[in-house]
């Protein structure tokens, strides 16, 4: 009997010591909270170890008060029945409405603070301002001087970011697990999230806030730089789209059938086409993804996604364009060559 409670004992503490492994293991994990990557991400993660711990607290008090009222002050067989019951206790009530209360007060108390901390009503000193427009079911991000991207937002490490978050139709949700987060993307109202990023890397996020068909394929990038690449990519984006050298004859007579495609109505390309509806295509071929982040940046996948987006992505508002081999690819080379 002892060997079995001990034995059981043992597989208890193997199956948590297997559970902590596999958090630690999250730090690889892409949609982990676990592994905060700013100062933002770092006061929530804190915030949950210290929400965690009350809860442990409570559930502990509530194990010894169960086991004690069941195995020491419960009635055995053939026992006297137990002494009468006390109507009420003043001093007890008053210490469990008190005692709640304080474990409340204390898990609300930071909270509050963290969510005012990441939004402050003034902008910190230095902060880079984005605005995010969040569409049906993409990405947009604004920068302040002027240059638009989509779907992967690139931001330096050491400076303030403040996001102005608004959405171009229905609610949804920026969410960057290892940055903070998340945060309601509100038509008609602007939200603001503050944070600070620390380490270097690529950091997917998902719209978070059910948004119709594709919701699940509402995904983007944060791509966190050194403030000197940070400062290459800015620079690379200022510049205007990269005109396909002579040589290219593919990306060349791409050029001249995106100029008077269909695709301009909805797509810009500085200097080429305006459009408002979809994705600011001037720097496409600099970018790692497509699709809202649901695929690669790769020729056949740009081929396959022009040709059916409903396929790839439900419900998605870019109509299909069918055609032939050669003028499809010579569209892709083009594309590809607007780094
Ligand atoms: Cu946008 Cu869900």
């Amino acid at each position: 009997m002892m060997r079995a409670s001990r034995f059981s004992l043992y597989a208890v503490l193997a199956a948590l010591a297997e559970i902590l492994a596999g958090c630690e293991q999250s730090a690889n994990l892409p949609m982990t909270t676990l592994a905060p990557k700013s100062d933002l991400a770092s006061a929530i993660h804190h915030l949950f170890l210290e929400v965690t711990a009350w809860d442990a607290m409570i559930l502990l008090i509530v194990i010894v008060a169960f086991t004690l009222a069941v195995f020491v002050f419960s009635t055995r067989a053939g026992e006297a029945a137990p002494p009468s019951q006390a109507s009420s206790d003043l001093k007890l009530e008053i210490a469990w409405t008190l005692g709640p209360a304080l474990v409340i007060l204390m898990i609300s108390i930071p909270t509050v603070r963290t969510i005012f901390r990441s939004q402050p009503e003034i902008a910190p000193k230095g902060a880079l301002d984005i605005t995010v427009v969040a569409h049906q079911w993409w990405w947009e991000f604004d920068y302040p001087d002027g240059h638009k991207t989509a779907n992967e937002m690139h931001i330096p490490t050491g400076q303030p970011i403040r996001l102005r978050l608004e959405s171009a139709d229905i609610i949804h949700s920026f969410w960057v697990p290892q940055l903070g987060g998340k945060r309601d993307v509100v038509p008609g109202q602007i939200n603001h999230l503050t944070f600070m990023a620390s380490v270097p890397g690529e950091y997917p996020g998902q719209c978070a806030e059910f948004c119709g068909l594709s919701h699940a394929n509402m995904r983007f990038r944060v791509f966190v730089q050194t403030p000197d690449d940070f400062a290459m990519w800015q620079k690379a984006e200022l510049a205007g789209p990269a005109t396909p050298p002579a040589n290219d004859r593919l990306a060349v007579e791409g050029a001249q059938y995106f100029a008077t495609s269909p695709c301009t109505t909805c797509h810009t390309v500085e200097g080429v086409s305006k459009g408002y509806i979809g994705p600011n295509l001037t720097h496409f071929g600099s970018r790692t993804t497509l699709a809202a982040g649901v695929l690669k940046n790769d020729p056949s996948e740009v081929a396959a996604w022009i040709t059916d987006p409903q396929k790839i992505k439900p419900g998605a508002y870019m109509p299909g364009l069918v055609l032939p081999g050669p003028k499809l690819n010579a569209l892709v080379a083009y594309l590809e060559s607007l780094k």
